[in-house]
């Protein structure tokens, strides 16, 4: 079943059986190495599932609900792990998130287990953001569809790694990474542009995010204008906030802050046509939600390369 969360919709199935986790993989055509996030209707509920310390307390607290994912230590009983080896890619740590979202939280609560839910997409294609989107992208592999309107934030969650001695940044995503490390006192430790685990999967989850047409990014108006010159106009171009008149066929303003994370991902599907050409992009500063915008930006761009 697919449903909404204020981040992107999600492909959910019950997260305490493989049976049911396994279609999720088999509907997207995603490797089973891709750990799943665990959607809970409350902080009591997750503490039941993963193990939270002081400062997984205190980000649970201040955060959620909402578009923070924390990666914590599974929570063992009896029969063993309570969260599944396939939702986890085998990892002892499981990703726990309580999403903001009324008709989520309504699912949630209604079930008596938490729901693994990847992004609602084929896997490596640009995340769903209407349920138009999930429709288009599994068609039939999807017997459910909540349509709970568009997503609000616009970008995936982001994920922060509370498993080790230092808090990681895995995934920049709808909660500024600042808002976190304000609330934590201290800074997040981050690889950079790079998904969180590539190292698992060489090559494989560049592919993220990525539309059928190419994207080019820029940080410069001037190249990014000069690119578009060579390409005759054959190309749309993304931008933030308006930037002079460029040679091109459609240009795009997401509009700064929030507004640009809720536009991205829906006119990356929209200009994903062999009529546009290619899709030339002027990356956001690095702050606030400009963060995820150029990581997915990014991530679009790189996957056509190499
Ligand atoms: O906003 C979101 O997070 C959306 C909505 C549906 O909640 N979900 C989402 O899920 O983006 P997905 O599957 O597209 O991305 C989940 C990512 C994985 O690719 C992996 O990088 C990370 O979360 N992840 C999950 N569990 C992890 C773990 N135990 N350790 C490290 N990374 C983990
Ligand atoms: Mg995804």
């Amino acid at each position: 079943m697919a449903f909404p969360t204020e981040t992107v919709y999600g492909l959910g199935a019950r997260a305490d059986s493989p049976e049911a986790v396994a279609k999720i993989f088999q509907a997207k055509n995603r490797p089973t190495f891709d750990p799943l996030i665990a959607h809970f209707p409350s902080f009591e509920t997750a503490e039941q599932w993963a193990r939270f310390d002081e400062r997984a307390f205190l980000l649970a607290r201040t955060f959620w609900p909402g578009p923070l994912t924390l990666v914590l230590p599974r929570i063992h009983d009896h029969n063993g792990p309570k969260i599944p080896d396939l939702v986890t890619a085998g990892l002892d740590t499981v990703g726990v998130r309580v999403p903001a979202q009324p008709l989520a939280l309504a699912l949630l609560d209604a079930v008596p287990f938490p729901v693994a839910a990847p992004s609602a997409n084929p896997f490596g294609y640009v995340s769903p953001t209407t349920s138009e989107h999930v429709r288009q992208g599994l068609g039939d592999r999807v017997d459910l569809i909540l349509d709970g309107g568009p997503c609000t934030v616009g970008v995936e969650s982001t994920i922060v790694d509370l498993s080790g001695p230092y808090p990681r940044l895995l995934r920049p995503g709808g909660l500024p990474r600042e808002a976190i490390e304000e609330v934590l006192g201290q800074n997040l430790v981050w690889e950079g542009f790079r998904p969180p685990v590539l190292t698992e999967a060489p090559g494989m989850l560049e592919s993220h995010y990525s539309p059928a047409v190419e994207v080019e990014v820029f940080e410069e108006v001037s190249r990014l204008e000069a690119r578009a010159r060579e390409l005759d106009g054959n190309c749309a171009v993304i931008s933030a906030s308006p930037i002079s008149a460029t040679h091109c066929r459609e240009a795009v303003v997401l509009g700064e802050g929030a507004a640009m994370a809720v536009a991205l991902f829906a006119t990356l599907r929209r200009l994903d046509d062999p009529r546009t050409g290619r899709i030339l992009a002027l990356l956001p500063p690095p702050d606030g939600l400009g963060l995820a915008v150029r990581d997915r930006l990014y991530r679009a761009a790189h996957s056509k390369m190499g």
